[in-house]
């Protein structure tokens, strides 16, 4: 590997990490705001959403492949042939996280529909967690004992930010729903499982092959597609037949569809040149943000002692993960002995 491709990879790498954060910010809290908000007509599907995020994903992952092939059909045709047609065991294998991650982008919604912004994204958090135990079991990564403080110093640091303030509005909100905070909960806790399990399943299937991750994605997301219109039709079958599929849809319903399409291709991104855990870590940096801004633009939040506590040591775990990170995080296809470079 060339000085100047590992250098492209390491700029690729914390790119895609800041845009993850940015993406992860602002989807939280318009996901919220478009569950909560009163409007005369139907609320949008949630379910409806998630495909037509799919859709967006492979649209632009198929411009992405279509661009790598110099814009001709003739290429493209070849790799469709070659990886899909002659390879339809690799294609298969994209079924499963394809299938997990419907699931979990329609409990996300079920999760926001009944948590506030805040503790839906501490709960959330446990991914890190989920996401460190299947990367040890699955793709055999060991940790140092840096990474493992580093998790836990993380986990102590957002529940330090999230620790509810005693003149906090929000603790009068979960008392009056907790038959719904159960709901959402559980939504969440699922979500940590399936995020985990399917973000490191096709890690493995990423960094064991050579394909495009564009490529990989639009596997992915036709698997997804099918998956997502049978959601659809189980769940909302009888309210598309009378209203149709994007009743409800607004601008904001828009906005959600379009970063949730972003998140997926960031994540797909980020899974390919950093990893899994720095992915959770980049989340970690988010609740910052959202708690900033909840602060700063809605002056709805008054930060105490302990969330700067709090977010010091998610900085600082951050920091202390890649310190010793960096060996176990480069395993992009051959990066492994160009990292120091
Ligand atoms: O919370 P988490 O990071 O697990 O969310 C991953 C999100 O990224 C899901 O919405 C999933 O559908 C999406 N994704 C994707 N393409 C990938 C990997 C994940 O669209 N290759």
């Amino acid at each position: 590997v060339s000085l100047s491709q590992s250098q492209s990879h390491l700029r690729l790498k914390y790119f895609s990490l800041g845009v993850l954060v940015l993406q992860t910010t602002s989807l939280v809290l318009t996901m919220r705001y478009s569950r909560t908000l009163k409007d005369d007509g139907p609320r949008y599907l949630a379910s409806s959403a998630v495909v037509s995020a799919e859709v967006i994903k492979i649209l632009v992952c198929t411009f992405l492949v279509f661009k790598d092939s110099n814009f001709s059909v003739q290429a493209m045709k070849q790799l469709t042939k070659e990886e899909v047609v002659h390879n339809p065991m690799e294609t298969i294998k994209l079924a499963i996280p394809a299938g997990i991650y419907t699931l979990q982008n329609n409990l996300l919604y079920v999760a926001l529909s009944n948590l506030d912004a805040a503790t839906y994204q501490v709960t959330y958090q446990m991914k890190i967690l989920t996401t460190a135990l299947f990367s040890v079991s699955m793709l055999g990564r060991r940790l140092g004992f840096y990474q493992w403080l580093s998790l836990l110093l993380l986990m102590a640091g957002v529940t330090l930010v999230q620790w509810p303030t005693e003149s906090g509005g929000d603790s009068e909100h979960k008392v009056l729903s907790t038959g719904s905070q159960f709901v959402g909960l559980m939504a969440v806790l699922m979500a940590c499982l399936s995020s985990g399990f399917a973000g490191v399943y096709f890690e493995k299937i990423l960094k064991e092959t050579k394909q495009s991750v564009w490529l990989r994605n639009i596997q992915l997301g036709l698997f997804s597609f099918v998956f997502g219109l049978i959601g659809l039709i189980m769940y909302d079958g009888q309210r598309v037949r009378e209203l149709g599929m994007f009743q409800g849809y607004n601008m904001i319903t828009c906005t959600v569809v379009l970063l949730q399409a972003l998140g997926g291709l960031v994540v797909a991104v980020v899974i390919k040149f950093a990893d899994n855990i720095l992915k959770g870590f980049a989340t970690s940096v988010s609740i910052i943000m959202s708690t900033l801004i909840s602060y700063f633009l809605l002056e709805d939040f008054n930060p105490n002692r302990m969330f700067f506590i709090g977010a010091v040591l998610v900085i600082a775990a951050t920091f202390l993960y890649s310190y010793e990170g960096k060996p176990a995080s480069g395993i992009t296809n051959n990066t492994q002995t160009s990292v120091k470079s």
